[in-house]
């Protein structure tokens, strides 16, 4: 089908990638001009993992923009009891986009595959490009660029650091990552490859020279959400922080350092950042998330025909 989704940023050019950043402005910056946007329209927002941003975002998104959504979780639909792709034929009859956060990136192509109405990914276990447009659309406003940006992102190497590699490269930001982890689930070495021949993608085992030439420094958590609670992951958890507590943002990493600080959310404080760096008046992690919201509407804007 010739439906253009939103899985990840392999099917979106720099050119393509840029507009979506000037409409979210544009659209943050004219809100009552978009009211009625989306008048009549529905999103269907489909949930099989917590969320508090993404979903928050999305719902408000469709609201301020005239439109509904309806939130869907997994457990309590007949997902539970279907098969996927029945479900989403049958859910495309109803509404005018899907967005899913879903365990697996091959269920997010599953139902890009069979739907005819955009479907957008608001996070799996391989990317998460609405956060990643959110943070593009952030540094834009507080360095003015976002070519030459060096972005270091400290940490595991996860669906979000894979979502700033790609994103950020297209958009000429240098990305570095010092992740002494890498969850394997996450690995798109196809996405890493293209991104490193473009020149703006190294890795760096050195975390303070990496930090040193920062503009912004980036962290997620350590633990997949979904096991960040379950008792059966302690073991793992355990040695994760302990392998990466030198990798914590935190006061003595960051004292001398002028680069912005950024974090996705949900944050764990005393695991990959400490209390002072998300207080710090370098922190913009709050902007970053209020922006999932402006860089929400210009996805629905676009993804349902309604730009201009
Ligand atoms: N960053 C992010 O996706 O937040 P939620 O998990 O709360 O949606």
């Amino acid at each position: 089908m010739s439906v253009k989704h939103i899985l990840n940023f392999k099917n979106w050019s720099a050119q393509e990638l840029r507009q979506l950043l000037d409409l979210a402005i544009k659209v943050k910056n004219n809100q009552p001009q978009y009211w009625n946007a989306l008048d009549h329209l529905t999103l269907g927002m489909l949930f099989q993992k917590t969320s508090t941003r993404t979903r928050v975002s999305f719902e408000v998104a469709m609201t301020q923009l005239g439109g509904h959504s309806i939130y869907l979780d997994w457990r309590s639909t007949n997902l539970v009891l279907a098969e996927l792709k029945d479900e989403i034929r049958y859910l495309d009859r109803n509404v005018d986009a899907i967005m899913a956060r879903v365990l697996t990136h091959e269920q997010v192509q599953e139902m890009a595959d069979f739907s005819r109405v955009p479907v957008i990914n608001g996070c799996d276990n391989k990317y998460h490009p609405t956060q990643a447009l959110a943070d593009f659309l952030t540094i834009l406003e507080h360095k003015g660029r976002l070519e030459g940006v060096n972005l270091v992102y400290v940490g595991i190497h996860n669906n979000v650091a894979n979502s700033l590699v790609e994103g950020g490269t297209k958009l000429g930001m240098k990305i570095t990552t010092v992740t002494p982890e890498f969850n394997e689930p996450s690995r798109d070495q196809q996405l890493l490859d293209e991104a490193a021949r473009t020149g703006l993608f190294e890795t760096n085992d050195d975390l303070k020279a990496a930090v040193a030439k920062a503009d912004v420094v980036y962290t997620d958590t350590w633990v997949d959400m979904e096991y960040f609670m379950d008792p059966k992951f302690e073991a793992e958890k355990k040695r994760r922080v302990e392998q990466m507590l030198p990798y914590q943002l935190n006061q003595s990493l960051l004292k001398d350092s002028k680069a912005l600080i950024m974090h996705d959310m949900p944050i764990h404080p005393g695991y990959e950042i400490d209390r002072w760096a998300i207080e710090s008046p370098n922190s913009i992690i709050f902007d970053q998330a209020e922006n999932r919201l402006h860089a929400e509407k210009a996805v629905l804007l676009t993804q349902l025909g309604k730009a201009d």
